[in-house]
């Protein structure tokens, strides 16, 4: 059976009758194919994207041209599931009408069904409502808000002092009030995310914030692909990028022992075709 299409109404649905929400990312054809395949509910086409698949140093680096590229990618693998886009660094900043026109250009040339912006300042909450305001769907994101993070002290957790965790839960709220349909709430203490849930109607899916109404981790972290020490709130499913390395070590070593091609990974032709191109180049070569 073709599983249903997922939208806001089955979110919430889902939210309602404590069926916890799967959320992934994905930054291209492949990885979208993943997502779609696993059956998860939404897709976001994450900034993390910068770092995860471009190489980037941080997430404030990647620009508008290059999400949108990813984006399109995704959106030609992904069908059940709600498709976000992160809106990047730069592509928001400047006024609400630059957060709509970038928005728009999400709908427009990657198919995004909602978009998912970071923070809950003045400005912020500005920007999150215009977008509403236009007509497409938004996810907030509150706690650690990595493309604000040099403000944050770094990429650490946030709402760990009673004034901070007061700070995340007024975002919280502040963010639900500009219009957000759900909120990612990312590196903060459980207790302090079930106090906030309590507070809030809409679904809270959480990274590295303990029990929520859903979760989300980056592919890559959680295929074990990307290298080095993950954050706490990672959990590895598989060690996809050593079985990678492994492969291509072993196409190295095969190409040089002459291992590879073996005779099942050529073309089946006769005799006789290569004795007549033998025959022309012989031709060929007398010629000159
Ligand atoms: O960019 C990203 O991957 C994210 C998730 C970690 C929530 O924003």
């Amino acid at each position: 059976m073709t599983p249903s299409k997922v939208t806001l109404r089955r979110l919430r649905e889902l939210a309602a009758e404590g069926t916890p929400i799967v959320m992934v990312t994905a930054y291209d054809f492949a990885s979208g194919r993943v997502a779609e395949r696993a059956g998860v509910d939404i897709v976001l086409v994450g900034d993390s994207g910068a770092q995860v698949v471009l190489g980037h140093p941080d997430t404030t680096s990647v620009t508008l041209d290059e999400m949108l590229m990813l984006a399109k990618a995704v959106r030609r693998a992904v069908r059940t599931p709600l498709l976000v886009c992160d809106l990047p660094f730069g592509s928001t900043e400047v006024s609400d009408e630059q957060a709509v026109t970038t928005s728009v250009r999400f709908v427009h040339e990657a198919g995004a069904e909602a978009v998912k912006i970071e923070g809950a300042s003045p400005a912020r909450l500005s920007r999150l409502r215009a977008i509403v305001d236009a007509g497409i769907p938004v996810v907030g994101h509150v706690g650690l808000t990595p493309q604000t993070a040099t403000a944050l002290g770094g990429l650490r957790a946030q709402g760990r002092t009673p004034d901070d965790a007061i700070r995340v839960a007024g975002d919280a709220l502040a963010v639900q009030d500009a219009g957000a349909f759900a909120l990612v709430i990312e590196a903060v203490p459980s207790d302090v995310v079930s106090e906030i849930r309590r507070a809030l109607r809409i679904p809270v899916i959480g990274i590295g914030a303990g029990t929520a109404d859903g979760q989300v981790l980056v592919q890559h972290d959680l295929l074990g692909i990307t290298e080095g020490r993950a954050p706490v709130f990672v959990k590895r499913y598989a060690t996809i990028g050593d079985a990678m390395v492994e492969g291509v070590e072993t196409y190295a070593r095969e190409g040089r022992e002459g291992a590879f091609p073996a005779p099942e990974n050529e073309y089946p032709t006769s005799a006789e075709v290569a004795a007549a191109v033998r025959e022309f180049l012989g031709t060929q070569s007398r010629r000159k």
